[in-house]
């Protein structure tokens, strides 16, 4: 491109992003109100994908060469094509699921037809935009590098840096929303389980940025620990919102089973592997509803509002109890549970961990293994990105170093392996590998006996 007709083209791109864009910052990528470029757009050479991170700038520049080798986000519509989306889409009477909304809205970045500009294609799967936000107006000052951060929000980037939106971006594909969502039905037909902690997710995107002493000047950026917080908290405000949604909470006379703890009803029933939760406090042969973000929440509110946290104790096993009454009885738990919660995930945003803190998180989430929390397999697999999230910010912090990091290190490998098939798992095998991480590190946190 000759040097004038750049300059022109840059003059026109700021003159565009002056015009701000009307999409808010919470507003989510698929539903805001600016074009979608395509992935092309950000991709060049001389953009983002470099082949090599470049020495002189603040970003790596090669994001879109990870997205494309290790993201499966990139894969996602590819994904449609498989035997078992055929199967899925088979059994639910879609004629084909790479042109049908009910797969794309999650699989692609499916922008409504009118703000598809020419280069956008949906076969490129989830991509830059679908997370970062349509880029009609934002490229220009983005390219520019006229504007800051709050500038590039401002024309409509999505603020992912901050995790209560970036807990909605991934929950609204990997939790669903009123508009989107995977009920037992898709399940049934042979859609796998959804599972998602942020904190984690994040990390094994994997991340295509590097956060460092730039980064944090750049941008505001949130530790672990919180980003594990804001995750739980805003997992179990989508949960309730979608318990007490009557479009998604029914299916005929049943309750939708989606919200359900899937291996109360699918093992096999020579496996008796039943045993009594306290916390719930219902008899053997009832489903359980899946509560493991509201199990974590309660440790989260314990430190960051213990009030709350008893709250939540009772009222989560009154929602369960209520859950052997009826619907209504279900509702009404569900919506007392919910108000209680009212501004919980600000609370929690506004909340700074400190080192007794993280202690005390670390601490009632393995002695919750004791105390039989972790018998549904649910449960364990989101107590183990927990534990795991919060060892990994305490290890950032210095808190946790020195010998103990590699006997932490496998005894968390012994509780990932425990975790590892939901077919095969057994509580006792979880609960030895939480004695471990506790015994790992508790010369060097003096962590106390009892929560
Ligand atoms: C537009 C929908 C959408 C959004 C938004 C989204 N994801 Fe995903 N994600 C998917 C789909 C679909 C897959 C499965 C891709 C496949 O294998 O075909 C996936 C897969 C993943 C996986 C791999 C999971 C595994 O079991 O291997 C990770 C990790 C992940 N996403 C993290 C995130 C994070 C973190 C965010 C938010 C920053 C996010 N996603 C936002 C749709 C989305
Ligand atoms: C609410 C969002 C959502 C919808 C709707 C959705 N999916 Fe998915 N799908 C996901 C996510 C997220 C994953 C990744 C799950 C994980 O690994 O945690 C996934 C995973 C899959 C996988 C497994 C991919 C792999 O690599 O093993 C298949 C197959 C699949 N989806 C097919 C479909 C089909 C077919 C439809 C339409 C009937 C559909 N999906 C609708 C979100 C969605
Ligand atoms: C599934 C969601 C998702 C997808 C897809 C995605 N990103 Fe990101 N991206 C994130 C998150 C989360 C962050 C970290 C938070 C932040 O810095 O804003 C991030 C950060 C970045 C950064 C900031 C680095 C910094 O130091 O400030 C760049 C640049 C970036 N992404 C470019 C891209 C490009 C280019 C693509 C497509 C090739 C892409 N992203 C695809 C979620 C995504
Ligand atoms: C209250 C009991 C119950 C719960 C909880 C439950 N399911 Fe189901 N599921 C069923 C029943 C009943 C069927 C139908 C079985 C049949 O057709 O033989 C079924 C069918 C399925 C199938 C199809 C099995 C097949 O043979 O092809 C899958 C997959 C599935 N469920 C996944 C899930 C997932 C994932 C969850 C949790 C999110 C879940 N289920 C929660 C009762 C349950």
């Amino acid at each position: 491109m000759n040097k004038s007709l750049k300059t022109s083209l840059i003059a026109l791109w700021i003159l565009a992003a002056l015009e701000i864009s009307t999409t808010t910052a919470d507003t989510l990528p698929q539903y805001g109100s600016d074009m979608h470029l395509g992935v092309q757009t950000c991709s060049g050479s001389t953009c983002h994908a470099a082949v090599q991170p470049w020495q002189n700038s603040s970003v790596l520049q090669n994001e879109a060469i990870t997205w494309k080798k290790y993201d499966p986000h990139a894969g996602a519509f590819d994904t449609l094509a498989s035997d078992r989306s055929k199967r899925i889409a088979k059994n639910l009477g879609i004629d084909n699921p790479q042109k049908d909304d009910t797969c794309l809205n999650c699989h692609t970045n499916n922008v409504p037809k009118e703000k598809r500009a020419k280069n956008f294609v949906l076969s490129d799967g989830v991509t830059c935009e679908a997370c970062h936000g349509g880029a009609e107006k934002w490229l220009g000052i983005h390219v520019s590098g006229v504007g800051g951060r709050e500038e590039n929000i401002k024309a409509g980037q999505y603020p992912t840096e901050k995790p209560i939106a970036r807990a909605k971006l991934c929950l609204s594909c990997h939790y669903g929303t009123e508009n989107k969502f995977l009920t037992h039905r898709i399940m049934g037909a042979g859609h796998p389980r959804l599972s998602f902690e942020l904190d984690t997710y994040t990390a094994t995107q994997p991340a295509h940025y590097k956060v460092d002493a730039d980064y944090k000047q750049r941008k505001s950026w949130s530790n672990g620990v919180k980003t594990w917080a804001i995750g739980q908290a805003v997992a179990v405000e989508e949960t309730l919102d979608a318990l007490t949604d009557k479009k998604r909470n029914r299916q005929g006379i049943f309750p939708e089973l989606v919200f359900f703890d899937c291996h109360a009803c699918h093992h096999p029933m020579s496996n008796l592997r039943w045993e009594r939760r306290d916390s719930v406090g219902l008899d053997p042969g009832i489903p359980k509803l899946n509560d493991a973000n509201i199990v974590m929440l309660r440790v989260v509110a314990s430190v960051v509002d213990p009030d709350i946290g008893k709250r939540i104790e009772v009222e989560a096993r009154q929602l369960h109890q209520a859950s052997m009454k009826g619907g209504d009885a279900t509702l009404k738990a569900a919506d007392t549970l919910k108000s209680t919660l009212q501004g919980i995930v600000q609370k929690v945003s506004k909340h700074d961990f400190n080192t007794n803190e993280m202690n005390k998180i670390l601490n009632a989430l393995l002695e919750f293994g004791f105390h039989g929390e972790y018998v549904n397999y649910i449960a364990a697999e989101q107590a183990t990105y927990s534990i795991g999230s919060v060892i990994e910010a305490m290890k950032d912090a210095g808190i946790i170093k020195g010998g103990a990091i590699e006997k932490v290190k496998k005894a968390m490998n012994m509780a990932y392996k425990a975790v590892k098939s939901d077919e095969k798992y057994r509580p006792s095998e979880f609960v030895e590998a939480i004695k471990n991480i506790k015994s790992a590190i508790e010369p060097e946190l003096q962590l106390s006996k009892k929560y």
